[in-house]
């Protein structure tokens, strides 16, 4: 009896880490895909001096892809998981310029950012699209991807679809759009 309730536990448990590994608040955890991030990062200007935020880093890949780049990097995540997960990646890879804070995108400032990189749901983006109209410094760089801002008009448009086989990813994927304040 005693195993069994031990089992029964440890699988609730287990169950439990599983669902909250992929849920979000503004957008449920589908990262981004890795062989598109140089493209993305490089056209950005990311590199050293450049002060780098993700909203909603997941498991911190374009944090640390950005940090790898020479940028500050910092990513925003509510899940506490994929924080601890991406600041473990990170160590192992001595990036001391990656960090990752746990919290809510809409409750912190960037007027300190030169580069920001959003992939949330449609509702996410449009509340960051209002306040980050209000905060980022001027020439800041914003890129959207999948789901767009949609009164700022984007300066370019990159579509990976033709170069990478996204054909099994939610439609939009593949979809980068480049704004600067
Ligand atoms: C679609 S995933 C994108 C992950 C990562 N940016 C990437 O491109 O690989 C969205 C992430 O945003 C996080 N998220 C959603 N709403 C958030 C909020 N209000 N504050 C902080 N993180 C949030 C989710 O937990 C999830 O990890």
């Amino acid at each position: 009896m005693e195993l069994i309730l031990t089992i029964s536990s440890g699988l609730l448990v287990g169950c439990l880490v599983a669902i909250s590994w992929f849920a979000g608040s503004d957008a449920p955890y589908v990262p981004t895909k890795i062989e598109l991030l140089k493209k993305i990062l490089n056209t950005a200007g990311v590199k050293k001096g450049k002060k780098f935020y993700e909203l909603g880093s997941g498991d911190g890949r374009v944090v640390i892809e950005a940090a790898k780049l020479g940028a500050e990097s910092i990513g925003i995540e509510q899940s506490i998981l994929r924080i601890v997960y991406s600041k473990i990646v990170a160590k192992k890879l001595n990036l001391s310029n990656a960090r990752f804070l746990h919290g809510n995108v809409f409750s912190k400032n960037y007027q300190d950012a030169d580069i920001v990189y959003i992939y949330l749901l449609p509702k996410g983006v449009s509340r960051l699209e209002k306040q980050l109209r209000n905060q980022l410094p001027k020439r800041a760089i914003v890129i959207t991807q999948t789901f767009h801002f949609t009164n700022w008009k984007p300066y370019k448009k990159l579509d990976l679809f033709n170069e990478f086989d996204l054909s099994k990813d939610i439609k939009g994927a593949g979809s980068f759009y480049f704004y600067q304040r």
